[in-house]
């Protein structure tokens, strides 16, 4: 256990305090997650599919041609020993091929070592698919922005966890007039990927986003908590909206590129 220390903080006995709290805290969490890990082992649905969204879709993707999709069960499950060896053995030095996600990207830097051990329990407990966690609990906007705001972290990945994206790379979300011009064409990109040329705030960025398989109280939620976050307008979307805007066919400019060879 880390020891926690404040150098230029109080005297001794308010240390001895926090460590005590500390400890009973620890005990507590590790008891918890003993409990945890017994009774239920990570399934692909549950834990897994937000992991890859956020730590690998930028590069396994459903438009990507020569590295497979994770976001796909099926390519997941096939390659999973893989899949547990690059996480984990490479990480660890144990297995000679190269570590993912790769150094020094975005993605290995913001992935927890948890996430990690997630996955590698995923795989020693036969990688089951296990079903979709029941979101439709969100019967408010305030409940839908709390939601969303816990889903944000597969977006933060790429537009940063302050919203502003990554220069040449990754636009803005954050007071994004091109997001904040049309509610519907936003659902379209997050339900459908986007690449091409597009132009926030008046800088221009030419790059992929893949499609995400979120349902559409995940879409809803997500993209209320971006709506109303980060200086945006603070419209709602609903579930409703989601469904109207995969019954119509894409704009041209949000399809993706076509499949690739391992669906
Ligand atoms: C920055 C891009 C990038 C990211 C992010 C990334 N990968 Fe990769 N991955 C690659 C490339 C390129 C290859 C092919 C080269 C190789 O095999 O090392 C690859 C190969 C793999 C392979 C080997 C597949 C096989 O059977 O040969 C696995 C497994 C893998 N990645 C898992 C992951 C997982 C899981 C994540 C997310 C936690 C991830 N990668 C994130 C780029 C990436
Ligand atoms: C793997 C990286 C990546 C992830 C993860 C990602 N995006 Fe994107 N996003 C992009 C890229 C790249 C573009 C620009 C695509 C282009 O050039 O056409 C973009 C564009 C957008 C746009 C339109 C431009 C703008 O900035 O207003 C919106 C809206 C958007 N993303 C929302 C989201 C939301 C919401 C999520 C999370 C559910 C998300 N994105 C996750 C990479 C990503």
């Amino acid at each position: 256990m880390n020891t926690l220390s404040f150098p230029n903080r109080p005297g001794r006995s308010h240390r001895k305090t926090i460590a005590v709290a500390a400890a009973l805290a620890c005990l507590f969490l590790s008891q918890a997650g003993a409990a945890d890990t017994t009774s239920q082992a990570p399934t692909y649905l549950g834990d897994i599919q937000p992991i890859f969204m956020a730590s690998c879709s930028r590069c396994h993707n459903q438009s990507t041609r020569f590295v497979y999709n994770w976001l796909d069960y099926q390519t997941a499950y096939a390659d999973r020993w893989e899949i547990k060896r690059r996480l984990w053995d490479s990480w660890k030095g144990s297995y000679y091929k190269e570590a993912m996600p790769i150094a020094n990207s975005p993605e290995s830097l913001a992935l927890t070592d948890a996430d990690r051990e997630t996955i590698r329990k995923w795989v020693d407990a036969g990688s089951p698919r296990g079903v979709a966690p029941a979101n439709d609990g969100a019967k408010t906007k305030a409940e839908r922005i709390q939601l969303g705001h816990r889903l944000f972290v597969i977006c933060a990945a790429c537009h940063q966890p302050t919203g502003r994206g990554l220069p040449n790379l990754f636009p803005p979300l954050a007071g994004s007039d091109y997001l904040n011009a049309d509610k519907n064409r936003a659902i379209q990109i997050v339900i459908g990927g986007r690449r091409g040329d597009v132009i926030v705030n008046g800088l221009k960025f030419n790059n992929n986003m893949p499609a995400f398989p979120l349902s559409d109280q995940d879409v809803a939620n997500v993209l209320t908590y971006v709506y109303n976050s980060f200086g945006n307008s603070g419209l709602e979307v609903t579930p409703e909206d989601v469904k109207a805007a995969r019954a119509q066919a894409p704009a041209p400019s949000t399809q993706p590129a076509a499949k690739s060879a391992f669906e």
